[in-house]
């Protein structure tokens, strides 16, 4: 087991991606908080999951509630090593279209949700000594834009760029950062961007997601399961000379 002792962190895990990684870091060995602004859903997801699972309330736009769920990690499993930057909201629109409202939910969530995140993780992780893995979720959608997708385009490239900075400024206290960027990855996620194109792109439901299917050089939509080995590994101490870096976990969509 590869993270054996280890107590992990995962924000937005109630469901999809956090979730399978919430399982797989449980398999592992580690102890997990499922945090979400779901409570409900995330006190399900931890019952679920069993064993070393347990939920915490989190809303990453509120550094109150950032604070709290760190010390509740501190409390429940003696101190923080791994968290995952997972939480984010997506949305959809022309350029001309764009509101300000859906501007700042997106960044509020995907970049200073991340950011004040990883500072409150590392604050906590420099305390204690002892190293730690902290794991933000990019996206393909960070490495280019997308006629569409503007804002959530550019809060992706904005965790792409927190994350090498974090990652140069916090590798001095042994606290490797470093991020994933998923291709395309069904769920309820994806049901939800599917409706939105549909709509903007006047497409029959479940259309987009087909072609984007298709368009993966892997030859199909990725799935939660197919991100849990590159999270297990960044978490891990094989991990350790790791630094600053994004990876693409998308069926060979992106080379970089
Ligand atoms: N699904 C994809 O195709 C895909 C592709 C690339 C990147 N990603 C990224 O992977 C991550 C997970 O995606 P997913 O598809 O599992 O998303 P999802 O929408 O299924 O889950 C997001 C979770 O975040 C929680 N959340 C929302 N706002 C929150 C807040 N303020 N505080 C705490 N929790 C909050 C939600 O309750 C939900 O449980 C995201 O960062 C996403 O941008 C997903």
């Amino acid at each position: 087991m590869r993270l054996e002792g280890k107590s992990a962190l995962i924000t937005g895990s109630a469901r999809g991606i956090g979730r399978a990684f919430a399982e797989a870091y449980v398999r592992e060995g580690a102890t997990v908080a499922i945090g979400d602004i779901n409570l409900e859903a995330a006190e399900k997801t931890a019952s679920e999951i069993g064993g070393k699972a347990y939920a915490v309330k989190l809303d990453v736009t509120d550094l109150a509630s950032i604070e709290a769920a760190v010390k509740a990690v501190e409390t429940r499993a003696g101190g923080l090593d791994i968290l995952v930057n997972n939480a984010a909201l997506f949305d959809l629109a022309p350029i001309v279209e764009i509101s300000k409202a859906s501007y700042d939910r997106l960044f509020s969530v995907n970049v200073a949700g991340m950011l004040f995140m990883l500072q409150a993780a590392a604050r906590s992780m420099i305390a204690a000594g002892r190293g730690g893995k902290i794991i933000n979720m990019a996206s393909q959608a960070g490495r280019r834009g997308e006629a569409l997708v503007a804002v959530y385009c550019a809060s992706k490239a904005a965790v792409i760029s927190l994350t090498q900075s974090a990652g140069l400024d916090l590798i001095k206290h042994r606290i490797n950062v470093n991020a994933i960027a998923p291709g395309v990855v069904d769920g309820e996620h994806w049901d939800h961007v599917d409706a939105l194109f549909a709509r903007y792109e006047n497409r029959p439901k479940g259309e987009k997601k087909r072609l984007v299917g298709e368009a993966v050089p892997y030859g199909r939509m990725g799935t939660a399961q197919d991100l849990t080995g590159m999270a297990v590994f960044l978490a891990s101490d094989d991990a350790e000379y790791i630094v600053a870096q994004t990876y693409n976990v998308d069926g060979g969509q992106w080379m970089s």
